[in-house]
């Protein structure tokens, strides 16, 4: 439903404060937010941008315990490197504070108080998982135990990261406690729930029907939820970190993080307004005039949140507006894999503006021209380095740079007059005239993506302008005719600066500054009297410089080696379980000593020791056999990442199996080894140096 309205509230979600963001955060949520925000602005409209940290939950515990530091010191870490990569990729918040924050700490308590006395909740005892050495309760991230559907073990209480089950606590087999180790008992525990089956009837009026041009992603999802019977939710916790429960007898509880998070968009507003009235007026109209309208980008996993508790909340309350729409973007991947923290796998926003200063407009380009808004999305190296390459420098950076150095070469930097248009001028005019109607109606329904594409053909009907009328040519014998298109281009240039300025605000302001634009609003789109005749430029620099191979090429690297590490990480730690549960193997069956005679084993020494060509199992041996030497082939290759360590050592070996070919070559004989108890290969040496050719019995 278009609503009719007076201004506008953005919300982007609040990152937790565990860790610094990263490309998926920026494509997923502030990117677009910021794109969406900054096109409101230039429209001249009535709009606040809201952020801030989210600073509760137990993921935020668990780091500190791991760093032996308190929270508060893990959030004050991470809350001051996010703010500033944010500030440094331009996203243009009001406000950006912290769910710390005084204000926050007594709105989210008042809030949770009001529902309280209006009986909006429900307060139900249950049996929770205890620890009773650590002396408390348990978040489901401090159970873990063997998942019950794929049996590995480590599975956390409420997921297992081996094969991605979602998991309640209760199914987990022999769950341990990870503050203790010991084994969690059930104890009984009250909290406070938000009844969403209350809500079930009005929610699927308000979104089914009411909200149907939500993206089909956002409404799907919530459909599915819809469709289910909604049940009570818990909004409190056992726990020490957060915002105390307000209610007598909740010694030793606080909010569940999802119940106070969202509530940091209204903090964040009030403490932007209380700071500011005059610019920005009561906090409250920004939160319950129905005259505003209210948008909340955010990434997948956070829909329900959004769409489902958050609303209900809100309406519980009952003074506060609904969210009129949700832009939730699916995810991004990185090189083909899931990004992941924990993992390492991913470009962290900080480590990129070391790595790439001054490039923030190009991971913006490319995270837009990317955008997971439809489907998962991947990121990769050569894209960025190719969509750099190929659209910003050789489209949009070369038209600009063209229609510049020529303005300044002939025409003495100044706007040269425009003497006549003809046919040709024209059609280039009538292409680019509509572009703000096209603009309009893609960034008004979040087609963030598209949008850009648009901006983009914008400077592409430029190029396909100065390429076709050749103005470096036509200076030698038609003056008139080169300073008409010189000024066509030039006024394509200035609409690019506002076209652009959403998507890439460092390179529409510096453009602004070249062509010394006095004026600067969305109105101005498609108009070709922006710059008039005479004024003067500003001095021309390139928008965007080419990105070499050697750049984008030590950022693979640099993923190739995480993955190294990770895949090195897991093998060790899988070898550990192997060997700590390993138990020799029961002996075989009687064999009488013939059997063993048969075998003629020989000690040599190794005088080379190979890998054998498109073979990650093989081993070529030349030993050194006291009898003129031979080739043995040796599936060892896994357990022997440097063969060269086995040069010079001596090795017992069949010598009289009969010669056969592997991969093309001969082998005659084996090298014994033992199998140790992490199923690596060990091979068999004398005790003390022997002669090579010596018998072994
Ligand atoms: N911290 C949450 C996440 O990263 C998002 C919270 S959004 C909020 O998934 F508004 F609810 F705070
Ligand atoms: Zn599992």
């Amino acid at each position: 439903m278009e609503k009719k309205y007076k201004r506008t509230t953005v919300t982007s979600a609040l990152p937790y404060a565990n860790g610094p963001v990263h490309i998926g955060h920026l494509a997923g949520v502030y990117v677009p937010a910021d794109i969406y925000v900054r096109y409101l602005r230039l429209k001249g409209e009535d709009v606040i941008f809201i952020g801030g940290s989210d600073e509760h939950g137990v993921p935020v515990t668990i780091r500190a315990r791991k760093e032996g530091i308190t929270p508060q010191d893990v959030v004050d870490r991470y809350h001051k490197i996010i703010k500033d990569s944010f500030a440094e990729f331009g996203i243009s918040f009001d406000v950006y504070s912290r769910t710390t924050s005084k204000t926050h700490h007594k709105l989210a308590s008042d809030f949770f108080r009001t529902l309280y006395e209006k009986n909006e909740f429900v307060e139900q005892t249950s049996e929770q998982y205890y620890d009773e050495e650590a002396k408390q309760f348990l978040a489901d991230r401090y159970i873990v135990g063997e998942c019950p559907r794929c049996h590995a073990p480590g599975a956390y209480g409420d997921q297992c990261e081996k094969c991605g089950s979602t998991l309640s606590p209760e199914e987990l087999i022999n769950p341990v406690s990870k503050l203790s180790g010991s084994k969690p008992v059930k104890r009984p525990t009250k909290h406070w729930f938000l009844p969403l089956n209350k809500h079930q009837d009005w929610l699927k009026k308000w979104i089914l029907e009411d909200h149907k041009e939500w993206r089909p992603n956002v409404y799907g999802q919530c459909k599915s939820w819809l469709d289910m019977d909604l049940m009570p939710r818990a909004v409190t916790r056992d726990l020490e970190w957060g915002i105390p429960v307000p209610v007598e007898g909740a010694e030793g509880k606080v909010l569940y993080v999802w119940f106070d998070a969202p509530i940091g968009y209204i903090s964040n507003t009030k403490e932007l307004c209380d700071a500011n009235p005059e610019k920005y007026g009561n906090w409250e109209k920004w939160w319950k005039d129905s005259d505003t309208r209210l948008i909340h980008f955010i990434g997948k996993d956070n829909i329900v949140f959004h769409c489902i508790v958050f609303p209900a909340m809100l309406k519980a309350e009952g003074s506060y507006i609904l969210p009129d729409n949700v832009p939730s973007n699916e995810f991004l991947n990185l090189e083909g894999d899931k990004i992941s923290t924990s993992r390492n796998w991913a470009v962290w926003l900080n480590e990129y503006l070391v790595d790439f200063p001054g490039k923030q407009d190009v991971l913006r380009y490319v995270l837009t021209a990317n955008a997971p808004e439809t489907k998962d999305n991947d990121f990769t190296w050569k894209d960025y380095q190719a969509r750099n390459n190929n659209e910003l420098v050789a489209i949009y950076g070369n038209f600009i740079n063209r229609a510049l150095v020529l303005t300044s070469k002939y025409f003495d930097g100044k706007v040269p007059a425009l003497k006549e248009l003809t046919d040709y001028d024209k059609e280039t005019l009538k292409e680019f005239a509509d572009v703000k109607n096209r603009l309009e109606q893609m960034l008004d329904n979040f087609k963030f993506r598209d949008a850009q594409k648009e901006a983009m053909n914008l400077a592409r009907i430029g190029n396909k302008y100065l390429a076709e009328t050749e103005p470096w040519k036509l200076v030698k014998t038609d003056m008139d005719r080169t300073s008409s298109i010189l000024h066509i281009a030039l006024q394509i240039a200035a609409n690019l600066a506002i076209a652009f300025e959403p998507f890439l605000p460092f390179s529409s302001e510096k453009l602004r500054k070249m062509l010394n634009m006095q004026t600067f609003e969305w109105n101005q789109l498609g108009r070709v009297d922006l710059l008039p005749e005479g004024s003067v430029l500003g001095k021309a620099e390139l928008l965007f410089e080419k990105i070499e191979d050697a750049l984008v090429d030590a950022q693979v690297k640099r993923l190739h080696d995480i993955k190294a590490q990770n895949e090195a990480a897991a093998a060790e730690a899988e070898a550990k379980e192997k060997s700590a549960s390993w138990k020799p193997e029961p002996v075989k069956e009687y064999a009488d000593f013939e059997g063993f005679e048969k075998l003629d084993i020989r000690v040599g020494t190794i005088l080379e020791c190979t890998n054998v060509p498109k073979s990650d199992k093989l081993l070529k041996f030349k030993i050194d056999d006291g009898m003129g030497g031979r080739t043995i082939l040796s599936g060892i290759a896994k357990s022997y990442p440097n063969p060269e360590e086995l040069v010079g050592k001596q090795v017992c070996f069949v010598a009289n199996f009969k010669p056969r070919k592997m991969m093309g070559l001969e082998s005659q004989g084996m090298i014994m080894s033992a199998v140790n108890s992490d199923g690596k290969l060990v091979v068999i040496s004398p005790s003390k140096e022997v002669a090579n050719g010596c018998e072994v019995g």
